[in-house]
């Protein structure tokens, strides 16, 4: 338990840290990797070098300090970021490295304003959000070794078929090197991989979204070649040009809660944008092979018909269930983005909606949805990076 005075001086900080949250990230991960460079190959370099990891973790630590006797209001967060985490095998003894490191950076950033106090306060209630942390991301692990097919953190697997789906996208299936059968995950999450690309000093990790229902056997991600500005995506690109039937990659256990609701029979609608549509196809193809009467509307906005993955299989699936509807709109072919009007128009009334984008596109769809009077707790969104704040314009 935190004593009231520890959780006053925490508080009475958050204005400081939000001053000089970014730095003091900054300062934090270039001290941390300098003493730990095995950590360099757990973390995403590309993230590190936008600045988004930085804003995310000072975005959760000011949370966390807002929220210090009261936790309970920011459990969502920790079990987004604990799957996250789980995806990429954080264990808990890396917690005091990252609580030496942020408090370090601290003390380096405010100077003379960091007391020994408010330092001892704040190594408290770091203390107090890493138990928070560490416990959710132990129940999940548990619960993803102890699953029918399961592993607790990453296992072997290989590359069983390797399909073209469109000019940029391209799906790998994998197969566990054990042979074992594959746990069940719920339609819309995603796993972690991670290799070493020969010539790079660090092991590369990236999330992929499952792109088809469970099927016990293989898992299918559908990828994206990012290589449209330089430098391109690493592991995206070599994925595509060097990694064929039979190599070996690692694979984490399912992970993530953006998913289908499957115990719900209420209506859905999945929008979204480029490769976006790779969590909305597991989605799709569950609702075709387990509940084909449940209502549901896919709207998907692609660059042209040659970015553009699945199109055939989906008009396929469409016209096979009772109560689907597919619409796709092709933004460089005269075909526009997807306005307020079209969601009016598309969006099934009273349904689940799952959007799933580029960041823009999120910014767009999600406040064209608020605007139609979508009420928050019935649209659920991805990012396909660091979770980041929508700048939305609630109603
Ligand atoms: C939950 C989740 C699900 C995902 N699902 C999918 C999916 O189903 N399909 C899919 O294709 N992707 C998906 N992604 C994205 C995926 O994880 C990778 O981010 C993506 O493949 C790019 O990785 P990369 O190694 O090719 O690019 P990186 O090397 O990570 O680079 C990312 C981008 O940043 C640019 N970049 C790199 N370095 C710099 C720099 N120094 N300055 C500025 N820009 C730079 C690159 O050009 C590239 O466009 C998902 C991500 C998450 C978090
Ligand atoms: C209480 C302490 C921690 C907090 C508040 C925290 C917060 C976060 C947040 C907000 C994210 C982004 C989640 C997202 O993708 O949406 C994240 C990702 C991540 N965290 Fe943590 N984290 C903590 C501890 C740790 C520890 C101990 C490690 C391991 C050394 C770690 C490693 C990572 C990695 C590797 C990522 C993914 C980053 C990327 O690939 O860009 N975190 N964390």
């Amino acid at each position: 338990m935190l004593s009231q005075k520890t959780i006053e001086i925490v508080k009475s900080t958050v204005p400081v840290l939000e001053q000089h949250g970014k730095t003091i990230t900054t300062t934090f991960y270039k001290n941390m990797f300098a003493a730990h460079p095995e950590l360099l190959d757990i973390f995403n370099h590309a993230n590190q070098s936008k600045g988004r990891q930085q804003t995310a973790l000072a975005n959760t630590v000011l949370a966390a300090a807002k929220y210090i006797d009261n936790l309970e209001a920011i459990v969502p967060a920790v079990v987004q970021i604990g799957h996250k985490h789980r995806s990429l095998g954080i264990q808990p003894e890396q917690y005091p490295i990252v609580g030496q490191h942020l408090l370090g950076a601290i003390k380096e950033v405010l100077g003379d304003a960091a007391t020994p106090e408010i330092l001892e306060a704040w190594g408290e209630a770091y203390g107090v959000i890493a138990d928070a942390f560490i416990g959710v991301e132990q129940q999940m692990y548990d619960a993803a070794e102890q699953a029918n097919g399961g592993w607790r953190t990453f296992k072997e697997f290989i590359i069983d078929e390797k399909v073209k789906e469109s000019d940029v996208i391209t799906s790998f299936y994998l197969k566990p090197a054990d042979g074992k059968n594959l746990p069940d995950y719920k339609p819309g999450q995603y796993i972690t991989i991670r290799f070493r690309i020969p010539g790079e000093e660090h092991i590369l990790n990236r999330q992929y979204s499952l792109s088809q229902a469970p099927d016990g056997e293989r898992f299918r991600l559908s990828i994206k070649r990012e290589d449209e500005n330089a430098p391109g995506g690493k592991v995206s690109v070599y994925l595509h040009k060097e990694m064929n039937v039979g190599d070996k990659i690692e694979v984490s256990a399912p992970a993530g809660d953006f998913h289908l609701d499957t115990d719900s029979s209420s209506p859905v609608t999945l929008i979204s944008g480029g490769v976006g549509l790779t969590p909305m196809m597991a989605m799709y193809d569950y609702i075709a092979k387990n509940t084909p009467e449940r209502q549901v509307a896919f709207l998907h906005s692609a660059r042209t018909r040659k970015h553009q993955a699945f199109d055939e299989v989906l008009r396929k699936m469409n016209s096979e269930l009772p109560n689907s509807a597919y619409e796709v709109l092709y933004s460089e072919e005269g075909d526009g983005f997807i306005t307020k009007d079209f969601l009016k128009k598309h969006v099934i009334d009273g349904s689940d909606v799952y959007v799933c984008g580029p960041t823009p596109f999120m910014q767009a769809v999600v406040s064209n949805l608020y605007d139609l009077g979508i009420s928050q707790d019935k649209i659920h969104f991805e990012f396909f990076g660091p979770a980041e704040e929508l700048e939305l314009v609630k109603p």
